[in-house]
């Protein structure tokens, strides 16, 4: 069993390198189906969820070769829909945009039912009625989501209930190829919707308006296959950012978009830390004394991100007085709470609501990720805390950091993987 083990209350300075983003990555892998040509996609992201979207592609007939660490080659001309095997459908989230590409290229689909990070319900309503809009018939029987349109998918109009990044990358995916005009009405505007767009319109696609609520789709006939580099991942980014304002630290964040940083910036200089913009690098420098007690509401682009939750709930945790964190995307976004008051935080969660009542110190302690970004948020409670902690289910990280460890001990961190065999104590670096 690998775990993480970090010796805190170490400052961090210098310079990290920030990575492509997960979830422009994700939809764009997938999206590469509906081009049924060569693709070459650069600056991915070295992490497992990476892996199960190219070996999704494989598993479906895809050719694909890595053409070094962050590229990769793909070419989808033989996908045959349909195929998606049941286990690499519920590695990830993410899975259900093959949904939408092959119904927009083939006018068939069949997949069993995403899996990903468990935040309570995640319904596929919008995204079924996205589809149903587009003129596919739909039946989710035993778990498996099956999605036919005879007679092809036509344009039409779609109004979101609610927003959603996925559903609207997936109706979008499913609209390229469709007759006529698609609009979608209350979109999400996250970058990575607006960077998937971008490499549609770029394979010739007709996309306008993506970065707003209203995107227009006008279908074409067919695709053609490019060379596209994915945008670097803001959360990866806000991470470290979080990293270097828990441990007092002045780090650099290179490869960022600080446009894309604003909501995080914010809150952060509202704390009091200091936030400089390099047009391609932030420079976090926390100021002395402990950082100010702050209220926060996660809400869709451009409001703070949700993916940036358990984050600052451990800045909450060392600031002065009491804060309110409240959760507007998910139900149960709130896991992580046990960890961190294992480690000596006082939280009470009421439904959406965290109350969090600043501590002068974190303990040290064993704790486990609940999550993905609970994952990122034991690490950061680590690295502020004096003393050695270990860090359980480390699965989650890997799912959406590169090379976490590394990249944070080449800022000055004491993290280290460790193995732990599963029937004794012993421990070895790895
Ligand atoms: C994506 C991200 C996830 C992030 C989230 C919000 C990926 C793989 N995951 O998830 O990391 O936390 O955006 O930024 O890119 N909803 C419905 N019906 C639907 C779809 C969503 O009611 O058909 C609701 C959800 O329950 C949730 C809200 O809409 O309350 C937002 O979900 P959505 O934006 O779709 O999240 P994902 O795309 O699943």
């Amino acid at each position: 069993m690998e775990k993480i083990s970090v010796i805190g209350g170490k400052r961090l300075h210098g310079s990290i390198t920030v990575g492509g983003m997960k979830n422009a990555a994700l939809p764009i892998l997938l999206g590469t189906i509906l081009v049924g040509d060569k693709c070459v996609i650069e600056n991915l992201p070295e992490i497992s969820d990476i892996k199960s979207s190219l070996d999704i592609l494989s598993s479906l007939g895809a050719t694909v070769k890595m053409l070094d660490r962050t590229t990769v080659e793909i070419n989808t001309a033989s996908v045959r829909p349909g195929t998606m095997p049941y286990e690499l459908a519920r590695s990830m989230r993410a899975s259900y945009y093959v949904v939408g590409a092959e119904l927009g290229r083939f006018g068939t689909s069949r997949a069993a039912c995403p899996g990903g990070c468990d935040f309570g319900v995640r319904p596929i309503d919008q995204h079924i009625k996205g589809f149903e809009a587009l003129g596919a018939k739909v039946d989710v029987v035993d778990g498996c989501i099956n999605c036919v349109a005879p007679e092809g998918l036509t344009g039409s109009s779609i109004y979101m209930d609610i927003v959603s990044v996925g559903a609207t990358i997936n109706i979008m995916l499913a609209a390229v190829l469709a007759k006529g005009m698609t609009v979608i009405d209350n979109a999400a505007k996250e970058p990575h919707v607006v960077d998937v767009a971008n490499f549609l319109n770029t394979c010739g696609a007709d996309i306008s308006g993506a970065g707003t609520d209203v995107i227009k789709i006008r279908g074409v006939e067919s695709l053609h296959g490019v060379t596209y580099a994915i945008i670097p991942d803001m959360i990866e980014a806000g991470t470290f950012m979080m990293c270097a304002a828990a441990t007092g630290s002045d780090l650099t964040i290179e490869n960022v978009i600080p446009k894309h940083l604003e909501s995080i910036t914010a809150k952060l200089e509202e704390m009091g830390v200091d936030i400089e913009d390099f047009g391609d690098a932030v420079r976090v420098k926390s100021v002395q004394g402990p950082l100010r007690r702050i209220n926060v509401k996660t809400m869709p682009y451009p409001g703070y991100p949700t993916d940036m939750n358990p984050q600052i709930a451990v800045l909450l945790c060392l600031a002065q007085g009491t804060s309110i964190l409240t959760e507007g995307v998910w139900d149960t976004r709130f896991k992580y709470v046990e960890e961190l008051t294992r480690m000596g935080a006082h939280i009470t969660v009421d439904g959406r609501k965290a109350v969090i009542e600043g501590v002068s110190a974190l303990k040290p302690a064993t704790v486990k990720c609940s999550d993905l970004r609970a994952g990122a948020a034991m690490v950061i409670a680590a690295l502020a805390t004096e003393g050695e902690t270990v860090i359980e289910n480390i699965y989650h990280i890997e799912r959406g950091y590169e090379h976490l460890c590394e990249k944070l001990r080449g800022a000055g961190a004491d993290i280290k993987k460790i193995y732990v065999p599963d029937t004794g104590s012993a421990t070895k670096a790895v």
